[in-house]
């Protein structure tokens, strides 16, 4: 580290599960960029406090923003790009000038993350389970993509019905679906998605049965910690095919350094 290091922050409560740091640090130094990536564990009713400190440290850069703030930061943008304003939720901020710009790569990270192992999207058939700020940038993302349908499975139904509603009104080709959070058929899927808080940590709860899925549908996990989650286990166990959570995020480097003009 030098005295004109570029510092980025990654603001999270509870931090302990965070991965970004680690994983953009590394970047920074292969790419010879004079940046350091730190984990900032900030309460939500600390927010306030600490966006209007931070907007004055020069060399604070931006953060990248994960559980439980993706929404709550919405309100302490100055500015917020599209994406962030489809899915009312923001994962990247950046400061320039003392103003905060706010967007979200979940989405667009997501799908990267398919084609960057050569699956393809286009008129296909997704189920996701979960849409919180990741599962609803998710589904903006597979529409754009030009999925064929895309089912939405929640426990909140109002939330489900809302997004539902949100997505068919973009008058896509996509057909939109949502189904019973407990009495669900994926049966005819070529992705399923948990894109549930389920299966992190040591949390082995099953968001879904595999056995309910096609035998070549996809099971895609964007839960990184652990890599291999217990659903990405049920569906070796089920000869399924799978695609794992780091995916997204790595195809997220390629993003967050455009938007902060890196490389
Ligand atoms: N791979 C990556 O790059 C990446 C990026 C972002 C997030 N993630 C991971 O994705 C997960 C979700 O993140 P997020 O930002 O979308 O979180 P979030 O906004 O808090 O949304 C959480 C989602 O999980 C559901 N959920 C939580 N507990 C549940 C339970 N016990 N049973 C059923 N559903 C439950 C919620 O349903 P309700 O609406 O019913 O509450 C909601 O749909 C996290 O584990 C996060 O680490 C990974």
């Amino acid at each position: 580290m030098k005295a004109n290091t570029k510092i980025f922050g990654c603001i999270a409560d509870p931090v302990n599960h965070v991965k970004a740091p680690t994983l953009f640090t590394k970047i920074f130094q292969e790419k010879k960029v004079n940046a350091i990536m730190i984990p900032i564990n900030v309460s939500s009713n600390d927010l306030e406090y600490f966006f209007s400190g931070i907007k004055s440290i020069k060399n604070f850069v931006g953060m990248t923003v994960t559980i439980p703030h993706k929404t709550n930061v919405l309100k302490y943008c100055d500015h917020l790009e599209k994406e962030a304003i489809d899915t009312q939720s923001v994962n990247w901020i950046k400061i320039e000038n003392q103003k905060l710009i706010g967007t979200n790569f979940d989405g667009i990270g997501f799908v990267n993350g398919l084609k960057s192992e050569n699956l393809s999207l286009e008129k296909k058939d997704f189920a996701i389970f979960g849409i919180g700020g990741a599962g609803a940038s998710i589904c903006y993302s597979l529409i754009r993509s030009k999925v064929k349908r895309l089912k939405l499975i929640n426990r909140n139904f109002n939330k489900l019905n809302l997004l539902a509603n949100k997505l068919k009104n973009l008058k896509s080709n996509t057909e939109i679906l949502i189904d019973d959070f407990r009495d669900y058929d994926i049966s005819e899927y070529d992705y399923v998605i948990n894109a549930t808080s389920l299966g992190l940590k040591d949390n082995k709860d099953l968001i879904f049965d595999v056995k309910k899925t096609k035998s070549d549908c996809t099971i895609v996990d964007i839960v990184m910690d652990p890599e291999e989650t217990i659903l990405i286990k049920e569906a070796i166990r089920h000869r399924r095919n799978y695609h794992l959570g780091k995916n997204m995020l790595i195809s997220q480097i390629k993003l967050a350094g455009n938007f902060f003009k890196l490389w």
